[in-house]
């Protein structure tokens, strides 16, 4: 630890005197943006916007979201950018807390209020009705023509999105019927069946008419999948939707969010703390840290050419075989995620990275352009320090020369796609 960190002690301690005040503070200002959202019959000239690239699922641009807790303000989004292309898997990595979820539901407008708020930037969605709306500024009641028929979400533990006391069939049914209120009731049934068997499930009619209760961890996730696409949505969030299953549910799992994104031509945001799911399934990778963006890139960028320090000590951290092979203790990132209520002016990873040097602990780094978007907020590769005599992160011989396999040894079965790890422009 350098010295100049030790001067700068993030430890504050609160009166309740203070923390009154700041509770007083926050509803004060929570109050203003739950008027705002709950506003009627608002104009829809207020929230319509046009993408910037008419290609994008989705666009986020600048997004803040924040929770005002009695001890501060928790920046769990920060001033988050990027896009999700049409028909493209977009995964979000980083370590828990980084603000991926909260991320996610922002483009859901299912952040917990009144506690937590979108409070700048923009979230751009073009409606299959090929209208374009910033749902960070949509009213609540607009929002629910777009949540559920438009972008849907799989979490990642079934039992929170499913009801315990209603049976699999009036739960798909009645996930059809808010939608489509001209099916008649066998239509919807038939249509939930049909689901059914799309996401794998033998004897679906069976299935139909069971409890969540009865069916095992993998068939609940494969039935919160079925929920999630009933209604073919252009966007499909998933979080972490296999973190709670093996190894192996996993992998069938993950196949088959691949198979009903084409079947429905949808594209799918996947988040993740798991490089080796990424590998598998995205086209795109956005590494999040501390409510940031701190790397982002096409898939190949990523793994083979990692740039900022956190990226290279995620990929240190997926075990390998000569990891095995060498009886080499598995690497990990020394430290924690800082607290997002207390954030530095500067660099935030500044405490964990072996690279640091003077500018890391002056002002928060800009994003370096590299070649084809890829992109990464690290003072190591900017320009005015090109001459310097830095020590720059390399990934270690084993990892950067390794074989594709090591990226997706984690899933032992299914789909593993090597063509598109080695030439994912050629998918594009
Ligand atoms: N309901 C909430 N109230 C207060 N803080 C929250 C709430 N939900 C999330 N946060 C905070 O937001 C930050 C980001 O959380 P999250 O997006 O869930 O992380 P991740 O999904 O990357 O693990 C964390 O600091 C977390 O404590
Ligand atoms: S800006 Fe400095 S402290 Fe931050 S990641 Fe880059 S080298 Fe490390
Ligand atoms: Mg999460």
């Amino acid at each position: 630890m350098s010295n100049k960190e030790n001067n700068r002690d993030n430890t504050q301690y609160l009166t309740i005197k203070e923390e009154k005040a700041i509770a007083r503070e926050n509803k004060k200002i929570m109050t203003q943006f739950e008027r705002e959202k709950n506003r009627k019959n608002v104009d829809e000239s207020e929230y319509t916007t046009q993408m910037r690239n008419p290609s994008n699922v989705i666009e986020f641009d600048n997004l803040h979201t924040y929770f005002y807790t009695d001890v501060g303000v928790n920046k769990a989004v920060n001033g988050v950018s990027f896009v999700v292309p049409e028909g493209k898997i977009v995964g979000i990595v980083g370590e828990s807390g980084c603000g991926k979820s909260v991320t996610s539901l922002s483009a859901m407008q299912l952040v917990q209020g009144p506690v937590g708020q979108i409070v700048d930037g923009s979230i751009r969605y073009t409606t299959s009705e090929g209208k374009c709306y910033d749902i960070a500024k949509m009213p609540r009641d607009e929002m629910r023509r777009i949540r559920g028929k438009e972008i849907s979400m799989i979490f990642q533990e079934p039992m929170t999105s499913l009801n315990p006391v209603f049976k699999i069939g009036e739960q798909l049914d009645e996930a059809l019927e808010i939608y489509n209120e001209n099916l008649s009731a066998s239509e919807i049934k038939a249509r939930s069946i049909e689901m059914l068997e799309l996401v794998g499930i033998a004897d679906p009619e069976n299935i139909y008419s069971n409890y969540p209760h009865e069916l095992s961890g993998g068939m609940r996730q494969r039935v919160m999948i079925a929920m999630a696409l009933i209604c073919e949505p252009r966007l499909i969030i998933a979080d972490e939707p296999t973190t709670a299953l093996d190894v192996t549910i996993q992998a069938q799992i993950l196949d088959l969010l691949l198979e009903v994104k084409d079947s429905i031509k949808g594209s799918i945001m996947l988040i993740t703390h798991d490089l080796g799911v990424i590998a598998n399934m995205a086209d795109y990778v956005v590494v999040m840290y501390a409510g940031k963006i701190v790397e982002a890139g096409e898939i190949n960028d990523i793994f083979k050419n990692p740039k900022h320090p956190y990226t290279v000590g995620l990929m240190r951290s997926l075990p390998s075989l000569s990891n095995i092979e060498n009886q080499e203790k598995l690497f990990s990132i020394p430290g924690q995620v800082p607290n997002a209520v207390n954030l530095p002016d500067y660099c935030y990873f500044c405490n964990r990275c072996d690279y640091s040097f003077d500018a890391c602990y002056e002002s928060y780094p800009e994003d370096i352009l590299f070649e084809d978007g890829h992109r990464a907020a690290c003072f190591l590769y900017a320009d005015r320090f090109k001459d310097l005599d830095l020590n720059r992160p390399q990934l270690p011989k084993n990892i950067a020369s390794s074989s594709d396999d090591q990226f997706a040894r984690k899933i032992p079965q299914g789909r593993v796609d090597f063509e598109s790890i080695n030439n994912p422009k050629e998918k594009l």
